[in-house]
């Protein structure tokens, strides 16, 4: 299998070829690999501390296949358990998210969990034997937890490196993405939805500036458009970012909350110096922290995608705004989310629409067996709308799914530059 999936991307820099066999987005096989590779292995984002701000507060979500409860404890610790009963497997908790929680109640037969996930009542204890300890029947914690500046990550692997390490230079773009204010706090609610189409269509659509101008046409050819510009970069361990650069026209955002926004520039130039401030506040592009965190500078966006099947996926995305900012400042932000990234924007739905078309394409793969991504692979630097930093996240998938480890090189080893 290994040597199979090493032949599914061709990486010929002398040729300047870069081909992925489609394969990759229908084969179970494939699947069944990425989750034991790359979902079981790698540090996931799971939320944000802000989602759980008191002692009691808690959410459910779905990271890397499982169940999860991440919890405020009474002890004001931020825990990660995994949602599943210890006694025959029943979900613990089922709501979405919840507040002033003292204990879970298992309702199938009635175990009840305190918030650090101890098993604090069985009925009828007496019926069990001495062999039975509460002590060691508590709501198991994911394996591993870190949270870096309030976000909270998670991995099913012992033995990962340290997530500081795992980020690499991705760490530098997410303290960018971080130091946009204070405090930052997820605001209540997400979008959710779901796709026909792989999990990995949708980390490529998310950094491919090839696409912008013609998929997003409507939105782009607007007075309120932005020219894209900068160019993708890889940071190490398979993260890779998008868009770095400069605006050449203002936002949607600065033309609405032009004033407001002033405010915030100053106060960052204050802290961070003019530069600094400048690449907080305009634009740093969108960073895919490998494998499925997508950050989305321009509207404050954490996005994630997990497989279902090969052909479905989950996405859910959250806001991460200013804590305490004003709150018509906070409406305009709002709007603007879910103006372009919100599952009815201007960007999501053509967006889904081309991944769902292209996963429908597949059906032609045996007569029809490659996609390309080589654009831009003979020169250095790379054009916004290249390919490079898609190659770079291959790359990575390829190490991963074929040694088990990071890849190596993930830029170019450009032969001709132009
Ligand atoms: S499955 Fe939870 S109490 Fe039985
Ligand atoms: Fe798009």
């Amino acid at each position: 299998m290994d040597s199979d999936i090493d032949r599914l991307v061709i990486d010929d820099c002398e040729r300047g070829v870069f081909r992925i066999h489609r394969s990759v987005f229908t084969d179970e096989r494939i699947l069944a690999s990425e989750r034991e590779r790359i979902f079981d292995r790698c540090w996931l984002y799971a939320g944000h501390v802000s989602e759980v701000s008191k002692p009691g507060d808690f959410l459910t979500r779905k990271v890397g296949g499982r169940p999860i409860i991440i919890v405020r404890g009474d002890d004001s610790t931020v825990r990660v358990l995994l949602n599943t009963c210890r006694h025959r497997a029943n979900l613990v908790a089922r709501e979405p998210s919840g507040s002033g929680l003292k204990t879970f109640r298992c309702f199938y037969h009635g175990w009840i969990y305190n918030t650090r996930g101890q098993l604090v009542g069985v009925p009828e204890a007496d019926a069990y034997s001495s062999a039975f300890n509460k002590s060691d029947m508590g709501l198991m914690p994911v394996p591993r937890i870190e949270i870096y500046r309030g976000l909270v990550f998670v991995s099913y692997y012992t033995q990962i490196e340290g997530l500081v390490d795992y980020l690499a230079e991705a760490k530098d773009s997410l303290d960018l993405f971080l130091d946009y204010a204070d405090e930052l706090e997820v605001p209540k609610g997400s979008h959710a939805y779901s796709m026909r189409g792989n999990w990995k269509l949708l980390t490529e659509n998310s950094f491919d500036g090839y696409h912008t101008l013609i998929t997003h046409e409507r939105q782009f050819s607007t007075a309120n458009g932005y020219v894209p510009d900068g160019q993708g970069r890889s940071l190490g361990n398979g993260h890779v970012i998008f868009g770095e650069g400069k605006l050449k026209r203002p936002t949607y955002l600065n033309q609405i909350a032009g004033p407001e926004l002033q405010q915030q520039r100053e106060r960052l130039e204050k802290k961070h110096g003019r530069e600094r401030a400048e690449r907080i506040m305009a634009v740093n592009g969108n960073t895919l922290i490998y494998p499925n965190l997508i950050i989305v500078d321009r509207w404050r966006t954490l996005r994630t995608v997990f497989p279902v099947r090969t052909d479905f996926s989950e996405v859910q995305s959250w806001a991460l705004l200013p804590k305490g900012e004003d709150k018509s400042l906070r409406a305009k932000r709002l709007d603007n989310y879910s103006l372009f990234v919100g599952p009815g924007g201007f960007g999501t739905p053509d967006d889904v629409e081309a991944i769902e078309s292209c996963q429908l394409a597949y059906g032609t793969q045996k007569e029809v067996e490659w996609s390309d991504a080589s654009r831009g692979m003979h020169r250095s630097p790379q054009n916004f709308n290249d390919e490079l930093q898609i190659r770079a996240v291959w790359r990575e998938w390829r190490s991963r799914m074929t040694h088990m480890r990071h890849a190596t090189v993930h830029d170019d080893r450009v032969v001709q530059v132009a």
